[in-house]
């Protein structure tokens, strides 16, 4: 499980979550902290750059796991970057008592940055 690799030992909360692209792979990410606070990266950015690193970067889907109560959703920062690869992706926000949400980039993001 993407959650259990997380590195948060400094805000112990951990986050997992895996992106599903439109070739049906899953690529999975946990948040990774460091000791300067402010340049730890979020679980659904670890997932999102490792499907576009793996040159796989129309995401379809993603789910994010906490132990959160209700579930939480993802930062404004990884909804623009969520919204970047995946224009309509599905979201599925979960926690550990098996609670899901299901939404979307369009209920979480209604106002993304474009160029356009
Ligand atoms: N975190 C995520 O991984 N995803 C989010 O959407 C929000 C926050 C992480 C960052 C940090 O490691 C910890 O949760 C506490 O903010």
């Amino acid at each position: 499980m993407a959650r259990e690799r997380a590195y948060a030992p400094y805000s112990g909360f951990k986050v997992g979550a895996a992106v599903r692209t439109a070739s049906g792979k899953t690529y999975r990410g946990a948040n990774v902290e460091n000791v300067s606070y402010g340049l730890s990266m979020c679980a659904e950015r670890v997932a999102i750059f490792n499907a576009v690193a793996a040159g796989d970067p129309a995401i379809v889907e993603i789910a994010v796991v906490t132990d959160a109560d209700p579930p939480s959703p993802p930062c404004g920062a990884c909804r623009q970057v969520l919204f970047e690869f995946g224009r309509d992706a599905g979201v599925v926000l979960g926690n550990l008592d098996g609670e899901a949400i299901a939404t979307n980039i369009h209920e979480l993001f209604p106002h993304p940055f474009q160029r356009d």
